[in-house]
């Protein structure tokens, strides 16, 4: 074969020749081009170029450099991807912020293999324990002359011993022991994912190259565009994502369906609501495996006004209350629970995040029709009062135990009057939401510890690990949350300081913590009239203008509290993450973020309010900036921001009265 010199490109930047040898390396070195780079060029030109690229010469370099010049490299992680730089077409969706997303979910797909590794490994350890006590029994019992009911004992004898030694297995968690052991194999097997709505390709792509023990990647698209997208950025990004990632032009739904329990990671990030995705996702995950959702439509799964819709989507209630963030998130993870109990599939939450504009919650699924019983002993109602802050839970179902056997029935209620018992108000239902925790606090400190040690790896480690930090320290066996300013607003006090609070709940004998869905919520397993008593003690030295006489805060006030709150410091009042300084909550990303139009969406007048004349000028004009399509002023959302873009609205809506006293409400 003849050889020819590389080619001179004097125009080409230096880390765009790079990323062209990389996209092409056989351009630099032969003069017949690949049918892989064939390929690429043509994606490349759109597919005006001819596929039959036999010679590329310094012409055709040309072509590439000028083509080239037509997109933006964004590089996110490891991954970089090609992004056109007029969006007059709208035509592929990525959303620079989403890296937020993006690394949370890297994070726990690294803990997800550590975990597995260490699951299977004991389960092995197990096999081999029961084993070697079966050969031990069966050498020492006399033989019988039937062999299969010889073979039976040896099985009794294996099972027992897998019980007892299961016992033992302290660190195990209790999913992974509930595995039969014939169906775990000798080897644990790279993880398969699938990233079903994959857009640019740019999760898949990030998945595969950062992760470390990942199998394959297939990364699924209804739209055409995302699809070639998706395949030329994988060609940017080099063999190893092609050997790697594999994408499929399809309905994930339709796809998901047809591939069940296929795979050991199964990624759902659509516009808005998961609800149409979650049926086949929850068969499509291997048993033991993880599903990682994201929900964007938060003014459906946060506001009462949205009630119906909510109820069509996800088969819940939200409420009016300040945890609705994580009311979100509950309302997302009962539905999921709801969608995999159809197919004898229950779900572990092993970390649930509410973040910017959006809930993203991360469930092992397994498979046990008897564990599928218990379900409704994870829901409640939720009963909100309009009056005040006040909320109760109402488990779904009990437990019921009988002759050595358990049986699960509907749970008697109600639980509450019809009135508020604190200030005499109505109470509206919502729900049912997920009850039990939300995450598991092992995998958030494993999470979290393994992001530390890897920090160069995370474009958004400031983000993610102030995140985790927070959920390290939730009580995590405390549903939902109240926030200090409001229920202050509700009697019309001061607030009192965030670490006095915390300190009267931990005197009064009760647990507190904060919540990473709201710098200003509080959880603790102290009931309401406990939390009452403490403010109507705080309002005793804190005294305030009366108030109108049918006011909540006026019939609150108007009792006499039972408890003697005691406000004096209590060390544990203070979080670990306030004493070692770690912030626990970030500034918005940037100045304008939020969710995207959905791509290919036309630019309606709705988006020129939202968005501002002069970037939906550049839009039409086909001049826009990347940055431009994205754009939503946080302060004017869309209907599914709403509730979400900002912490500004967690600010009470009653103004702090301010008094130089010790210590207003900061963030707790
Ligand atoms: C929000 S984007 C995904 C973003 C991507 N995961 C990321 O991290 O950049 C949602 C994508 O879902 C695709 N989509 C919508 N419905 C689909 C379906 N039924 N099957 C497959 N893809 C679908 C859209 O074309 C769009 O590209
Ligand atoms: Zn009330």
């Amino acid at each position: 074969m003849p050889s020819f010199p590389r080619p001179r490109i004097p125009s080409l930047p230096r880390d765009l020749a790079r990323r062209l040898r990389r996209a092409a390396p056989i351009l630099f070195t032969r003069a017949a081009a690949p049918a892989s780079f064939s390929r690429c060029i043509g994606d490349l030109s759109g597919g005006h170029l001819s596929r039959e690229v036999g010679f590329v010469g310094l012409g055709e370099m040309e072509d590439v450099e000028n083509m080239l010049k037509d997109y933006e490299i964004v590089r996110e992680g490891e991954a970089e991807i090609m992004i056109h730089k007029t969006i007059a077409t709208n035509e592929v969706f990525y959303n620079p912020v989403q890296v937020h997303n993006r690394d949370m979910s890297v994070a726990v797909l690294r803990t997800f293999i550590t975990k597995r590794k260490e699951e299977h490994k004991a389960i092995m350890d197990k096999r081999d324990k029961a084993h070697s006590k079966a050969n031990q029994g069966k050498s020492s019992s006399p033989k019988g002359e039937n062999g299969s009911t010889e073979k039976h004992d040896e099985m009794d004898v294996a099972e027992k011993e897998i019980i007892k030694v299961a016992d033992e297995v302290k660190d195990l968690s209790t999913e992974a022991t509930k595995t039969p052991l014939w169906k775990v194999a000798r080897e644990v097997k790279a993880p398969v994912v699938l990233e079903a709505l994959a857009a640019s390709g740019l999760r898949s792509i990030r998945y595969a190259r950062e992760i470390d023990g990942l199998g394959k990647v297939v990364a699924l698209d209804i739209d055409k565009a995302c699809i070639e997208a998706c395949k030329r950025n994988m060609k940017f990004n080099g063999a190893s994502v092609m050997s790697k990632v594999e994408p499929h032009l399809t309905d994930a739904r339709v796809y998901m369906l047809t591939h069940p329990k296929e795979f050991d990671v199964v990624d759902i990030d659509p516009y808005g609501a998961p609800s149409i995705f979650l049926d086949s996702a929850v068969q499509a995950v291997a048993d033991g495996g993880l599903l990682m959702c994201t929900a964007t439509d938060m003014a459906v799964l946060c506001s009462p006004n949205n009630a119906e819709v909510c109820h069509s989507k996800y088969g819940s209630y939200p409420t009016k209350g300040k945890y609705n963030h994580e009311m979100a998130l509950r309302i997302l993870l009962a539905s999921i629970e709801s969608h995999a109990n159809r197919y004898k599939r229950y779900i572990v939450p092993v970390l649930s995040v509410s973040m910017d504009f959006y809930i993203r919650v991360f469930v092992r699924i397994y498979t046990s029709a008897n564990e599928v019983k218990k379900t409704p002993l994870k829901l409640s109602y939720v009963y909100q009062c309009v009056g005040c802050d006040s909320f109760h839970l109402q488990s779904v179902g009990r437990a019921v135990t009988k002759n050595n056997s358990v049986k699960y029935a509907p749970a008697f209620g109600p639980v509450v009057h019809q009135e508020c018992s604190a200030c005499g108000k109505k109470l509206t239902m919502g729900g049912p939401i997920w009850s039990a925790p939300i995450h598991d606090q092992e995998w958030a400190v494993s999470t979290l510890t393994e992001v530390k040690s890897m920090k160069d790896r995370y474009p958004a480690y400031d983000k993610i690990t102030s995140v985790l930090t927070t959920i390290s320290e939730e009580l995590h066996d405390v549903p939902l949350f109240f926030n200090l300013h409001n229920i202050s607003a509700n009697v019309k006090c001061t607030s009192p300081s965030a670490v006095l609070f915390r300190s009267a709940v931990i005197n009064a004998g009760y647990r507190i913590s904060s919540t990473h869905a709201n710098p200003l919520g509080l959880k603790t397993d102290a009931p309401w009239h406990v939390i009452w008593d403490i403010m109507r003690c705080w309002v005793k030295n804190h005294p305030i203008k009366e108030q109108p006489h049918d006011s909540p805060g006026t019939a609150i006030l108007s009792k006499s509290p039972n408890l003697e709150a005691n406000f004096s410091r209590a060390a544990a009042a203070v979080s670990r993450a306030q004493a070692n300084k770690i912030k626990r909550f970030l500034p918005n990303p940037e100045r304008h973020w939020g969710p995207k139009i959905r791509a290919g969406r036309k630019i309606t007048s709705k988006h020129a309010s939202l968005l501002g004349p002069d970037v939906v000028n550049r839009v039409i004009n086909g001049t826009a900036r990347p940055q431009d399509e994205k754009v939503i002023e946080p302060n004017n959302p869309t209907p599914e921001t709403v509730g979400n873009a900002t912490n500004e609205e967690d600010e009470p809506s009653t103004k702090r009265q301010k008094n130089g006293d010790d210590g207003l409400a900061t963030e707790p």
